[in-house]
């Protein structure tokens, strides 16, 4: 395994390793990494020559300075777990001003509107920061094929929005959610919770999986209305949005179209942890 903390030194790597016809994978991760960010690690060796994942917790993505600070760090940890799937995976994990050269702040973006649903709602300025982490790390990395989880499906809309637009020679691949057991999504974040609290998240899987059933015969607002319920009843549970979106324009469904494709998203506080999930309903 190598390990690069600057973009020079990972550029003049790359340079030397690969020519025009290298298929290099890339999966950008935040660290704290568990098996849904090593299926992403998987996925892209089987059809990459050159693999490389970046480990860099971006200041500019986050909204909320406390989530920033607590956001978990695990860089010894997270390189044991990829020497788990090979030695000749890349790992780079620059420093903030090595990214940021000394202007630590995000550009803006226009992603035709679907940084304005959910997670753009609740998070302002959440998607500039992702656009502009992301389109620095193709720059470095110009990997041919790069890869994102489900459970951030927005992103992964949003991601996609940025390199059609940026015409960004890049295939952006989306992987399937991995779950713990009871159905929890995995996340980086799911490291803060406790037994009891992860033991009990798996209300998030169960309402939203409640949810589909519900999608063949209820309406959106239907749905919506039981899922509230749902957290209204919870004392541990604070639901800060649910909502069934068109999985192409994250329009909220006001009337369901059998041409159209839907998906569930929620997002959840425990104890000031935020987790999200969603769930394809058609
Ligand atoms: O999904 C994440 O972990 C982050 O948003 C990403 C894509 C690595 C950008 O910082």
């Amino acid at each position: 395994m190598l390990l690069f903390n600057t973009q020079k030194e990972l550029v003049s790597h790359l340079n030397s390793v690969s020519n025009e016809t290298t298929s290099i994978g890339f999966v950008p991760t935040m660290g704290a990494l568990h098996a849904g960010h090593l299926s992403l690690l998987e996925e892209s060796m089987k059809h990459n020559a050159i693999n490389v994942i970046s480990i860099f917790v971006n200041p500019t993505q986050f909204n909320n300075a406390e989530d920033l600070a607590k956001y978990p760090k695990t860089l010894e940890s997270d390189i044991a777990k990829i020497k788990t799937l090979s030695d000749s995976i890349i790992v780079f994990a620059p420093s903030i001003d090595d990214i940021y050269e000394g202007k630590t702040v995000a550009s803006p973006f226009n992603f035709d509107g679907l940084e304005h649903q959910m997670e753009g709602k609740f998070r302002p300025g959440h998607f500039d920061g992702v656009g502009t982490i992301v389109k620095r790390l193709f720059e470095i990395v110009k990997p041919n094929n790069a890869y994102f989880g489900e459970k951030d499906f927005q992103q992964l809309q949003i991601v996609k929005k940025l390199v059609e637009k940026n015409k960004i020679p890049v295939i952006v691949v989306g992987c399937p959610i991995y779950r713990e057991p009871n159905g929890l999504a995995m996340s980086s974040r799911n490291e803060r919770l406790t037994d009891e609290e992860r033991k009990k998240a798996a209300i998030i899987y169960q309402t939203i999986t409640e949810a589909r059933k519900m999608f063949a015969t209820k309406s959106a607002k239907e749905i919506t209305d039981f899922v509230n319920k749902v957290f209204d009843k919870s004392t541990d549970f604070e639901l800060e949005y649910f909502q069934i979106a068109d999985e192409t324009t994250l329009l909220p469904c006001l009337r369901k179209s059998k041409t159209k494709k839907y998906r569930a998203f929620i997002a959840v506080f425990v104890n000031k942890i935020r987790l999200i999930d969603t769930i394809s309903l058609n």
